[in-house]
C-alpha cells in the first residue's frame, strides 16, 4: 500500500508543492485501499498481480506510465477473476506440511534447497549454468599451502564445485589461479574445518551434490583421481569414505592405511584389545576426519551431529557410524585411489601461548577436551533416549 502510493511521486506529482503532493498521495492511498477492499470478498489478494504491476511500472517509469494506468491494470486483473467463488478466509494460505515457517506460501513457490552454482547477471536464467556440478569439494586453506591446493584441485574434474575456506583471511592472492575465479571463497580468520562445515555446508544448501569432500589442505594427491574415486565409492556402496593413506606417513590407525592389493577395504585388525567388536571402530565403520567423503544423505545426518562448540572435530570419526546402517558395510577406505598425509602444521600452531604452554599444546589440549565432551554428550543423549523409550541401552554405545 505505502509502496503504491509512493509510486505517484515520480510521475505527475513531480512539480507540485509538498502539501499538495501529500494530499494527492493520501487520496491515491485511499483509492487503492478501497479497490482492495472491494475486490477482497471476490478474489484473493494473490490474484491481484500487484507485483507484476509494480515491476512493469519500474521498467516503464522513464517512459511516463501513470498511476492511473497502474490502478486500471490492477482493477482489470482483479475483475477478471470475479466469478470464482471464494471467501477471504478460505483464500488464506496455510499449508502445515510446508517447511517450518513457510506455511503461508503456496507450496508451488517454495524452494527449500539451494546450491553453490554461479549465475550470470544478465541473460536468460535457464541458460546460466552450462554444467551443474554433481559433487562438492571443500578445502580449508591458508596461503602457505597454495601450491599444494592448486595441485589437489586439478585432480577434481569440472563436475566438482570447488569451495575454499580461508582461515588466514588471504583470498585475493589466489586470483592468479585459473580455477580460482569459478571457486567459492569463504574467508573467516582462524576457524577450523568443522566450524566452517557446520556454518556453510548446511544440508539444504549442499543438497544438489551427490558427494561432498571435506578435506584438509596438507594432502598429497599424486595418486588420486576424484572421478575414479567416486566410481569406486558407488560400486562398493560407501556412504562415508576416505582415500587410503600412504603407510608410514602421519598414520594413526590401521584402518585408514592403504592396502596395495584391493580397491577398497571396510575392516582391519588393530592392536590387541583396541576393538571390542570387529565391526566397530577403530577396526571397522571408521574413517579419519582429515579427508572424509560423504554421500548427500550421510552428510545430512553428520551435519546434525556436529556440535557448534566442538571445532576440531575429535571424536567425530568414532561416531560417524551412527549415521549409516549397517555402518561396517557403508563406511570404508578406497585403496586404489590414495593420498599422502603430509602433516603440515597449519592451524595447530595458530593457537595462543597460555600458562607457559606452547600454542600447539593449547590446541592439542582443546582437541582432547572436545573429544571427551563429545563422547559424554553422545552417551548422555542416547541414555536419555533409551530411558524415554523404556529400552535397555546396548553396551556398545560408547565405542
Ligand atoms: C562429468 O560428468 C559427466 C556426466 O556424468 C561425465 O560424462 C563426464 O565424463 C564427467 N567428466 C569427467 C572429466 O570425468
Ligand atoms: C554390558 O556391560 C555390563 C558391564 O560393563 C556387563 O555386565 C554386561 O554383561 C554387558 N552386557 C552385554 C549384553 O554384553
Amino acid at each position: 500500500m505505502a509502496k503504491l502510493a509512493g509510486l505517484g511521486r515520480s510521475g505527475f506529482l513531480r512539480h507540485s508543492n509538498e502539501s499538495l503532493r501529500l494530499i494527492i498521495m493520501t487520496i491515491i492511498g485511499v483509492v487503492v485501499g478501497v479497490l482492495i477492499g472491494i475486490s477482497f470478498p471476490a478474489v484473493s489478494i494473490t490474484k491481484l498481480h500487484f507485483p507484476s504491476s509494480i515491476i512493469s511500472y519500474i521498467e516503464d517509469k522513464n517512459s511516463g506510465i501513470t498511476t492511473q494506468a497502474l490502478l486500471n491494470h490492477a482493477w482489470t486483473s482483479a475483475s477478471q477473476n470475479k466469478n470464482k467463488p471464494s471467501s477471504s478466509e478460505s483464500a488464506k494460505i496455510f499449508v502445515p506440511t510446508n517447511p517450518r515457517g513457510a506455511e503461508r506460501l503456496a507450496p508451488g513457490i517454495i524452494v527449500p534447497e539451494s546450491d553453490f552454482y554461479l549465475r550470470r547477471l544478465w541473460g536468460n536464467p535457464s541458460e546460466d549454468l552450462p554444467i551443474k556440478q554433481k559433487y562438492l569439494v571443500t578445502f580449508t586453506v591458508g596461503l602457505g599451502q597454495k601450491r599444494n591446493i592448486d595441485a589437489a584441485v586439478k585432480k577434481f574434474s569440472e563436475n566438482f564445485t570447488i569451495l575454499l575456506f580461508h582461515y588466514d583471511g588471504r583470498t585475493s592472492e589466489w586470483d592468479d589461479l585459473e580455477w580460482s575465479k569459478r571457486a567459492i571463497h569463504v574467508s573467516v580468520r582462524k576457524q577450523t574445518k568443522w566450524w566452517y562445515a557446520k556454518r556453510f555446508l548446511h544440508p539444504d544448501i549442499v543438497a544438489p551434490y551427490e558427494y561432498i569432500f571435506i578435506w584438509d589442505e596438507d594432502l598429497g594427491v599424486e595418486h588420486f583421481d576424484a572421478e575414479k574415486y567416486i566410481a569406486l565409492v558407488k560400486k562398493h556402496g560407501l556412504e562415508i569414505s576416505q582415500p587410503g593413506l600412504e603407510p608410514n606417513k602421519g598414520l594413526t590407525w590401521q584402518m585408514t592405511k592403504r592396502r596395495g592389493d584391493r580397491e577398497v577395504h571396510k575392516e582391519t585388525e588393530e592392536k590387541p584389545g583396541w576393538c571390542s567388536d570387529p565391526h566397530l571402530p577403530p577396526c571397522a565403520a571408521f574413517v579419519e576426519i582429515m579427508a572424509p567423503v560423504f554421500s548427500r544423505d550421510a552428510w545430512r545426518c553428520v551435519w546434525h551431529m556436529i556440535q557448534n562448540d566442538l571445532i576440531h572435530g575429535w571424536g567425530l570419526d568414532f561416531a560417524l557410524r551412527k549415521c549409516v546402517d549397517p555402518a561396517h558395510e557403508k563406511i570404508g577406505v578406497v585403496d586404489s585411489q590414495w593420498i599422502i598425509h603430509q602433516v603440515v602444521p597449519s592451524l595447530g600452531n595458530q593457537g595462543q601461548a597460555e600458562k607457559g604452554k606452547a600454542p600447539w599444546e593449547g590446541v592439542r589440549d582443546r582437541c582432547r577436551k572436545e573429544w571427551t565432551m563429545f563422547q559424554d554428550r553422545m552417551s548422555d543423549a542416547e541414555k536419555a533416549y533409551y530411558k524415554l523409550m523404556g529400552i535397555t541401552a546396548p553396551n556398545t554405545t560408547h565405542a
